[in-house]
């Protein structure tokens, strides 16, 4: 199947976090192939719900993961309203976003804060889930390619100085490609844009880590309505979905697509 992560960024209460994911993980108990939907179906909820919705995975079934919205570039100390990437792993959590376009615009997130962070969730064994993509001046000055690789190369600077053990059953770190300019606004990136992208950050990553095959995965208006064009792209691993993972129907419409696809 190809990678569905959900996130929900600061939306939702504890109550209707519990009872959408109560229809997820009751949708997922229904499919095949249950040992790998763990590693490739997540949800991204605010910090404060992630224990009682770890909670509830436990009792009904352990069918996804938790990913963390976004993680301290410190390891530990007085960092008043930061959360560690060991603190975020204590409690059950897999993943993390990193370099979510929300975060570097409202917080002036850096490349370089970005590679601290790739290497705290690597060293707390919480897998990075690194977001890259272009403005849309950036597109429409023909840079997107450039602009893209350039960011990635910066960014898989720090994860080379990780060595990961040799027998990883998943690949240490996942790229999303996320256009600016498509993340919340109902346009997408044409389907021959998006393979554009996605074969040049594939090709970059094999000559970078040539022992893995790192998924690169597309968010930015991912809906049931574009999720077959979308994940019907080889070069597309997966998706990364904002708004439409807030309402159960959507987004059981993109897991069923997911589910029929292979990698
Ligand atoms: P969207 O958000 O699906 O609402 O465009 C995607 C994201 O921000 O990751």
């Amino acid at each position: 199947m190809k990678y569905v992560i959900a996130n929900w960024k600061m939306n939702l209460s504890l109550s209707t976090s519990q009872e959408l994911l109560s229809g997820i993980l009751d949708f997922l108990k229904n499919q095949d192939h249950k040992i790998q939907l763990a590693q490739h179906c997540m949800i991204a909820p605010s910090y404060p719900f992630l224990s009682p919705l770890k909670d509830l995975i436990e009792k009904k079934g352990h069918f996804l993961s938790l990913v963390a919205q976004d993680i301290s570039a410190s390891e530990k100390g007085a960092f008043t309203g930061d959360i560690s990437a060991s603190q975020l792993q204590e409690i059950g959590v897999y993943a993390t976003l990193l370099g979510h376009s929300e975060r570097r615009n409202y917080h002036h997130e850096t490349e370089e804060l970005l590679s601290q962070k790739i290497q705290r969730a690597l060293a707390a064994n919480l897998k990075p889930i690194i977001c890259i993509g272009e403005s849309l001046e950036t597109r429409e000055n023909h840079k997107a390619i450039p602009f893209i690789l350039e960011q990635l190369k910066t960014l898989c600077f720090a994860v080379q100085s990780y060595s990961a053990p040799s027998a990883l059953s998943s690949p240490p770190f996942l790229i999303a490609y996320e256009p600016l300019w498509a993340i919340g606004t109902g346009i997408t990136p044409t389907s021959s844009e998006i393979e554009e992208i996605h074969l040049a950050l594939h090709h970059t990553l094999d000559s970078l880590f040539p022992r893995y095959h790192i998924p690169v995965i597309y968010g930015g208006s991912v809906t049931p309505y574009n999720i077959h064009e979308i994940l019907s792209l080889p070069s597309v691993n997966g998706v990364l979905v904002g708004g439409a993972s807030l309402s159960l129907s959507s987004f059981i419409d993109i897991l069923t697509e997911a589910l029929s696809q292979k990698h």
